[in-house]
């Protein structure tokens, strides 16, 4: 390349980089810092490095039975203001999910849907078929975010079918879940492709530090599961004592809010009217430096479920 090219090829990179920047900017929610901000709402976003945005704040339907517990769990949610609902073929409720989002009357555009390509799917032309039932199964026209839901043997060829999905149109981005910092390498280096997410289990109790700062620092958006540590650590003392300073605060707000405020991606889970009413109710405190210094002392490496982070699962 001559000096003149290289030059030429130096200041486009510059400019993409500044305009790159310039659009991040614009979103007031796409850093993914770990700064508490006030200004957080329930319509806060986080934007994706494919260029698509993703409701910081959504509802799980792992263990809501298919048919009317799901149904009625995304219902009154989508009532309530949830405007995100994270699902999986593994949790055979797709279906409902689908009927629920579609029946609501709410536009399809407002609503966000993640579902996930489960290990005995993977390989290319099983993951392709997975990813076209699941939206056969959603029926919302497309998906908005297909995950993989833990890495596997045949993670490349699942991811590279996942890409083709993207490219069909059965799903706006794709990421994957479980990812440990060894996997995301792996799968950049060979294909190229970083995902948009990578869900993992995160709390005050499994803070995962190492894949947290590799995400955020290839742009790689954090979602977290099991944020109310499955109902599990809803009890303990310092989560009482620092929701006892909130009126009206509960020790589940206190950890959904510390996702949130994490600006993870925060999927809680319930089938309960009022529970699925309260826990979105998160968006009119903040939690002050002391507590999120106090909840930073908590960590445990607490596992509620499985973890394929360190273990690849095989089905
Ligand atoms: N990618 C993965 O491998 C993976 C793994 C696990 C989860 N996830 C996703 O993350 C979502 C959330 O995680 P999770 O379901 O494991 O656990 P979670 O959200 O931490 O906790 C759910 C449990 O807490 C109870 N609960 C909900 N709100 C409550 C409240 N305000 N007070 C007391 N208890 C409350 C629920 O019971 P009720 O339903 O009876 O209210 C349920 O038993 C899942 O639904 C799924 O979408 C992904």
């Amino acid at each position: 390349m001559s000096v003149l090219a290289c030059i030429h090829a130096a200041i486009l990179l510059a400019s993409c980089r500044l305009l790159h920047c310039q659009e991040t900017f614009d979103f007031p929610h796409s850093d993914f810092g770990t700064v508490a901000d006030g200004s957080l709402t329930i319509n806060s976003t986080v934007l994706l490095n494919d260029g698509t945005s993703i409701p910081l704040f959504g509802l799980g339907v792992y263990r809501s039975q298919p048919g009317e517990e799901t149904e009625d769990a995304v219902r009154w949610a989508l009532q309530y203001g949830y405007r995100h609902v994270d699902t999986a073929s593994r949790y055979r409720n797709e279906e409902s999910v689908g009927r629920a989002v579609m029946d609501s009357g709410i536009s399809r555009e407002e609503i966000f849907i993640t579902t996930k390509i489960f290990n005995d799917d993977h390989g290319y032309e099983k993951t392709l078929a997975a990813g076209r039932a699941s939206l056969a199964k959603l029926g919302t026209g497309y998906i908005d975010l297909l995950l993989m839901h833990a890495p596997g043997e045949q993670t490349v060829s699942t991811w590279q079918a996942m890409i083709q999905l993207k490219e069909e149109g059965v799903c706006r981005s794709v990421g994957v879940s479980n990812f440990g910092v060894h996997h995301l390498e792996e799968l950049h280096k060979a294909t190229g492709v970083t995902p948009s997410v990578n869900q993992i289990e995160v709390s005050p109790y499994l803070q995962r530090r190492d894949i947290v700062d590799y995400c955020q620092a290839h742009g790689i958006a954090v979602e977290g599961y099991s944020p109310l540590t499955k109902g599990v650590k809803l009890d303990d003392p310092m989560l009482v004592k620092i929701a006892a300073k909130y009126p009206g605060k509960t020790t589940a707000h206190v950890l959904i809010r510390w996702s949130v405020q994490q600006r993870y991606i925060t999927i809680p889970k319930s089938a309960k009217k009022e529970r699925i009413q309260a826990n979105i109710d998160v968006f009119d405190f903040n939690l002050d430096e002391e507590d999120m210094a106090e909840l930073e002392t908590l960590e445990e490496y607490l596992l509620t479920g499985w973890d394929p982070t360190v273990d690849e699962w095989k089905p």
